[in-house]
C-alpha cells in the first residue's frame, strides 16, 4: 500500500513514454539492447537506497509461509503477494538476499526469473497492464544469513540462534528471509503461517488467527497483522520462550514473551509494557494496533526494535526507558511511517522525546533537563556537526538522529507551548494514521497549528552542522 504516489508514478510513466516514442530510441547496437521501458524499475526511488524497494507495482498483502529447522538453519518458504501494477509491467523486480529460488509464478502462470545481487528479476509470460491487482508466488529455500554489511548497522535480518531465530529488519534486512518490496514507503498486511518443530514457538506481527497445530512433530502457527506494515517491522521470531499474556487496564490485548534465560524478565517486560502503552494513548492518542507487549530474546543484537506489535530486544532485561521507546515507535515509525530514510528522525527523535516525557512523567528527570544537559555539550561535540533531519544512508542511526531529534521537539515545545505541542503530536499522529510521513509535512503541521513561522528553529535544529543556540 503505498499513499499519494499513484499520481506521481503515473506522471512519470507518461513522462517516460512520451519521451521515448520510437522515433528517437536510439537504435541497438547489438550487444547492448535499448532498455525496457516497460519493466520495472530496480529501486523503489530512495535516493539514498538506491536499490532499496522496486518500481512499477504496489503491494498490498504477503501471505509468508515459512518452515524453519534450528538445527539445520534450513528455512523453506513460499511467499504470496498480492500487488497493483502502477505501470505496464514486462517484468518487475523483488529484493531477495541469498537463498535458493525454485519457482516463481504469477497469477498463477510459471514465470522466467534471474538473479544479480539482491535483486530477483521476475518477468511473467505475458505483460501486467498498467493499474491492475497481480499475485507473484515465489518459493525459495536455504539457510538465511543475516545482514552484516554495514559496522554502524550492525547485525540485522534474520539471525539463527541456538533455539531458533531472532528477525528485526530495520533498515532493508526483511529481504534475508522472504522476497518482498524491501522499503517503507510501500506498506502492506501480512499473513505468516510459521511451521517449526514441536516445543518451539514462532512469535509474528498481530494476533494468532487460532490455535497453533501439530502433526509429525512439527507446529504450525499462524499470525495475522491486518494493519499497513513496514516490511523492516515484520518478524519471525523462533526458539524457546515463557508466555504471559492478558490485557492493559485499558483493554489492549498484552502479550510478552522471554527466552528462558530471561525467564525474570518476563513480568517486568508485561507491567511496563501494559502501563505504557495505555499511557501513550493518552498522550499520542488511541493505539493504532491490536496488541501491544514485546519480546526478550537470547541474542546480544546491542539493539531493541519495534516490531509492529511486538518489539524484540536483544540479549538485555529491558527496563522502562526502553519499553517508552519502543512503544512510542507503534506510533511514530509504525502507523505514521517515513517515506525515505532520511527522515528517520521522525522515528527516532519522537522515541527519544518519549523517553524523557515518560521519565518527566514518573516524577523522574523532565525532558527540560535532559535538553539543557545536552545542550550544554561543546560546541566539537559530534552530534553538532550530524544535522539529524538529513540521516546519512551509511550511519542511519547516529546517536544526533535520536538525541538531537528529541531536542529538535523540545525546542518546538518551548516555542509554541505545552498546549499546543501536545495538540500537534495528537493531530499529526492522527492525520497520517497507518500513512505515510515526511519532515516538511511535519513543519507545515506546527506551522499550521501554532499560526508561527517555524523555519528557523527547524533549520537550526535539524539541517545546520554546527550547535544551536
Ligand atoms: N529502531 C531501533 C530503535 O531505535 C534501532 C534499530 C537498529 N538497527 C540496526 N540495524 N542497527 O530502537
Ligand atoms: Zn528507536
Amino acid at each position: 500500500m503505498r499513499f499519494d504516489r499513484r499520481g506521481v508514478a503515473m506522471l512519470a510513466t507518461l513522462i517516460s513514454v512520451l519521451a521515448c516514442s520510437p522515433a528517437d530510441e536510439p537504435p541497438p547496437t547489438g550487444h547492448h539492447l535499448p532498455a525496457d521501458h516497460r519493466a520495472g524499475a530496480p529501486g523503489i526511488g530512495d535516493p539514498d537506497f538506491p536499490t532499496d524497494g522496486n518500481g512499477g507495482y504496489d503491494v498490498s498483502h504477503y501471505d509468508l509461509a515459512i518452515d524453519y529447522t534450528p538445527t539445520t538453519k534450513r528455512l523453506e518458504g513460499v511467499t504470496t503477494i498480492h500487488a497493483g501494477a502502477t505501470q505496464e509491467l514486462t517484468s518487475f523486480n523483488l529484493d531477495l538476499a541469498g537463498l535458493t529460488v525454485r519457482e516463481v509464478s504469477v497469477d498463477g502462470a510459471p514465470a522466467t526469473f534471474t538473479r544479480k545481487g539482491d535483486e530477483l528479476t521476475v518477468r511473467p509470460p505475458q505483460a501486467i497492464d498498467g493499474n491492475t491487482p497481480f499475485t507473484v508466488k515465489v518459493t525459495y529455500s536455504g539457510l538465511p544469513k543475516p545482514a552484516t554489511n554495514n559496522a554502524n548497522l550492525g547485525t540485522y535480518g534474520f539471525i539463527p540462534t541456538s533455539d531458533g531465530a531472532f528477525v528485526a529488519s530495520e533498515p532493508n534486512g526483511s529481504k534475508t528471509w522472504f522476497p518482498n518490496n524491501d522499503h517503507p514507503s510501500d506498506k502492506a498486511t501480512f499473513d505468516f503461517a510459521i511451521t517449526v518443530p514441536a516445543g518451539v514457538t514462532a512469535l509474528a506481527n498481530g494476533e494468532l488467527a487460532g490455535q497453533p497445530t501439530t502433526a509429525g512433530g512439527k507446529t504450525t502457527y499462524r499470525w495475522r497483522e491486518r494493519h499497513p506494515m513496514a516490511t523492516y517491522l515484520a518478524t519471525a521470531t523462533l526458539g524457546k520462550f515463557e508466555l504471559r499474556r492478558g490485557n492493559t487496564a485499558a483493554g489492549i490485548a498484552n502479550l510478552a514473551a522471554a527466552d528462558p534465560k530471561f525467564k525474570a524478565s518476563l513480568n517486568g517486560l508485561y507491567t511496563a509494557s501494559a502501563e505504557i502503552t495505555d499511557y501513550w494513548s493518552t498522550v499520542f492518542g488511541p493505539y493504532p494496533f491490536s496488541s501491544t507487549g514485546g519480546v526478550v530474546d537470547d541474542y546480544s543484537a546491542g539493539y531493541a526494535l519495534e516490531n509492529q506489535t511486538k518489539p524484540l530486544y536483544g540479549g538485555f532485561d529491558p527496563g522502562e526507558t526502553i519499553i517508552a521507546h519502543e512503544l512510542a515507535h507503534q506510533w511514530f515509525g509504525n502507523s505514521l511511517t517515513i517515506r525515505r530514510w532520511k527522515d528517520l528522525w521522525l522515528n527516532e527523535g519522537f522515541a527519544t522525546y518519549a523517553e524523557w516525557l515518560w521519565s518527566e512523567h514518573k516524577g523522574k528527570k523532565t525532558a527540560e533537563s535532559f535538553f539543557t544537559d545536552f545542550h550544554q555539550r561543546p560546541a566539537d561535540d559530534p552530534m553538532w556537526k550530524y544535522p539529524p533531519g538529513r540521516a546519512k544512508p551509511d550511519d542511519l542511526f547516529n546517536q544526533s538522529v535520536y538525541t538531537r531529534g528529541g531536542m529538535t521537539l523540545h525546542a518546538l515545545r518551548k516555542a509554541i507551548g505545552d498546549a499546543t505541542f501536545f495538540t500537534l503530536l495528537k493531530t499529526w499522529a492522527a492525520e497520517h494514521r497507518y500513512g505515510h510521513v515526511t519532515t516538511e509535512q511535519f513543519v507545515d503541521l506546527a506551522e499550521r497549528l501554532s499560526g508561527k513561522d517555524l523555519n528557523g528553529l527547524f533549520d537550526a535544529w535539524l539541517f545546520q552542522p554546527r550547535r544551536p543556540a
